[in-house]
């Protein structure tokens, strides 16, 4: 298995550099010729778990998507990374757009910070054209015909220090801009001259104007022997975990090979985890505003996105990073260091209990494996953090944090749709749905998923105090049959299980996904960001292992009228009983603005968690030692 990256690592700076070269060597490309993305092109699984058990190494081959500004379209191009050479290229129809570069967007503010007419707007307003926050949205639908377009929204900066420019939104004045020809095209001002808020209040820096508390003391986390993991390039061995880690230009932080050694075998778990779409409908008819909703993963993609982390300042204890390695808009590959965070943390109660008889205890402390990334995506920050327990369960917990968007607001009356939070500043309601793709291999890839519900039994002979509840099973046989949703009352839980594999008493093997807070989109069904996400009808879908189908909104949701991705995949209704599953988990953080909120929001959470459901005979965990003993919670007595 020896000879250049494991199949399943991230591109490196190399890579790039040689798959952009033979890219951009493809007869027909204009001279005007951008790199949205390159990433490795994993192999098929088959192919994948072929070399695992000592078969032929996969091609490794990487998947650039060029925008070909000249002829105003994009480009998918295949690149061998073993010979350095051409494998497909393919010209995307046109109006098909790929996603939206880092530094397309400071184009974009160049350019709109050059146009007179905007720049007649902001005098209008009194407001100086060098202070300007000036941020490109995509479109979505809002603007006609297929040329790749932006809107830009404006906020006046009192310094250049860092100040929160959000804190003056200018009310009104929306720049269109065609990104192709990178002019503005229109500016629509619906209210000339309003002047920006003062933006008192909105300083979150060095306490903002309050005086620092004085009373924490340090907290340090200290692993005197060294933490408990071993990372071997991407590769992460904790406890009787391991897996690979990595970074993707779209979707962030991935996981990949997911196993647990139990009794001396590995067994398998999952072959990639990811967050594969993250998207966020605003609720606000305000005019200025009104046609935001992002697709933060597909339209501007978290890769590029990812902080470099701190180590005592993000990252607390016994850290070991991995660098990211993303592209430039001119192809040349960046290096984001320590963009992923992996560390060990302590987790309070594992197990424990207290003999009344004998008086002994025993207890277990729990910890946790973190690994984990952060992504500014404008005015909000993204904390993907994935943890492994000790008892097999793995969680997924979203951090968001960041400063809430705001708009101007010019009416004494107070909008529905929006929390005031100064004179002529408020931000608005809004959903943040973000779609977990799970490729579960429960001990190999044939598994099977299905829902239980917990039924209260009608009273009768078999139940005559009325107190009985059983639970009740949906299989999904078929995808028609796997779209589903929470059902907190029923304390519904979606499993899959291996139907080959059997524990002690004769059951499936299985894991469950918990879910955890939920909510639906409030948008209109025929609103154009619901048809452009139509996944997010349900929480759940599964579907048939297919590698060429990796996003729930389709491989182009910039400018997309909608209809690709899940809900196109699962028309096929394909069969799924003892079949490669991929489970598809919709969920969110449904954001009614706070007062504390502002002017930078505590992190609000959301996340579900995968548990074992008879995958094991036994707590998992009973081999997890009590803490030192001597210690004062051990007492020589009853360890
Ligand atoms: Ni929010």
């Amino acid at each position: 298995m020896t000879g250049g990256p494991h199949p399943l690592d991230p591109v490196t700076a190399d890579e790039v550099t040689r798959a952009v070269r033979v890219a951009r060597s493809l007869p027909d490309l204009s001279d005007d010729v951008k790199v949205v993305s390159v990433e490795t092109r994993e192999p098929e699984k088959t192919a994948y778990l072929a070399w695992k058990e000592g078969g032929v190494r996969p091609a490794r081959e990487t998947f650039c998507i060029l925008l070909d500004r000249g002829r105003r379209r994009g480009v998918e191009v295949v690149v061998s990374l073993d010979d350095d050479s051409l494998v497909s290229a393919v010209l995307l129809p046109e109006g098909v757009q790929p996603a939206m570069h880092l530094d397309e967007f400071v184009r974009v503010v160049d350019a709109v910070r050059s146009d007179e007419r905007y720049l007649a707007a902001l005098r209008l307003r009194g407001v100086d054209p060098a202070s300007v926050h000036v941020e490109p949205w995509s479109t979505g639908t809002f603007e006609p015909g297929t040329a790749r377009q932006a809107r830009a929204l404006t906020w006046v900066r009192a310094d250049d220090k860092g100040d929160n420019p959000y804190s003056r939104p200018l009310y009104g004045l929306v720049a269109v801009i065609d990104l192709d020809r990178m002019i503005v095209t229109r500016i629509d001002d619906h209210a000339p001259g309003t002047r920006p808020p003062t933006g008192e209040g909105g300083d979150y820096r060095a306490g903002g104007g309050h005086p620092y508390r004085s009373d924490l003391r340090p907290l340090q986390i200290t692993q005197p022997e060294g933490p408990s993991f071993v990372l071997d390039g991407h590769h992460v061995a904790w406890q009787k975990w391991d897996l690979r880690v990595g970074l993707h230009p779209r979707e962030g932080l991935t996981l990949h090979d997911i196993g647990y050694t139990d009794a001396g075998e590995r067994r398998s778990l999952c072959h990639r985890a990811s967050i594969a779409e993250l998207v966020i409908p605003y609720g606000d008819p305000n005019p200025t505003t009104h046609f935001k909703g992002v697709f933060d993963t597909g339209e501007y993609g978290m890769g590029p996105l990812t902080n470099s982390l701190r180590l005592g300042c993000d990252c607390l204890g016994e850290i070991a990073y991995l660098d990211g390695i993303t592209n430039t808009w001119d192809g040349e590959a960046r290096t984001i260091p320590n963009a992923i965070c992996i560390h060990e943390e302590d987790d309070n109660l594992l197990w424990k209990h207290t003999d009344d008889y004998s008086g002994r205890v025993d207890r277990a402390r729990s910890r946790r494996l973190v690994i984990s990334s952060i992504a500014t995506v404008g005015n909000y920050e993204y904390g993907y953090f994935w943890y492994l327990h000790l008892d097999g369960s793995l969680r997924f917990e979203a951090k968001l944090t960041g400063i809430v968007h705001t708009a101007g607001w010019v009416s004494s009356e107070r909008s529905p749709y929006s929390l005031p939070l100064g004179d002529g500043i408020v931000t608005s309601n809004h959903q943040h749905f973000l779609c977990a793709r799970l490729d579960l291999d429960l001990d190999g890839t044939r598994n099977t998923a299905f829902e239980v519900d917990s039924v209260a039994e009608p009273r009768g002979p078999a139940n005559p105090d009325g107190v009985a509840f059983r639970t009740e099973r949906l299989t999904y046989a078929r995808e028609s049959q796997a779209r589903r949703s929470v059902a907190p009352a029923s304390a519904r839980r979606f499993r899959v299980e291996n139907r080959s594999r059997r524990n002690r008493i004769g059951d499936p093997v299985s894991y469950e996904l918990v879910p955890g807070d939920n909510m639906l989109p409030l948008q209109d069904p025929g609103s154009s960001i619901r048809e452009r996400a139509r996944f997010l009808d349900h929480h759940l879908w599964v579907t048939r292992y297919d590698p060429a189908e990796r996003y729930p909104a389709g491989e182009y949701p910039t400018q997309s009228a909608g209809g690709d991705g899940l809900p196109a995949w699962a028309a096929a209704d394909r069969p799924l009983l003892d079949e490669d599953v991929v489970v598809w988990y919709v969920f969110g953080a449904h954001h009614v603005p706070r007062l504390e909120d502002w002017p930078v929001m505590p992190v609000s959470r959301t996340g579900f968690e995968l548990r074992p459901v008879g995958f094991f005979d036994f707590n998992p965990a009973l081999d997890v030692p009590p803490p030192e003993p001597g210690t004062h919670c051990c007492p020589a007595e009853a360890s």
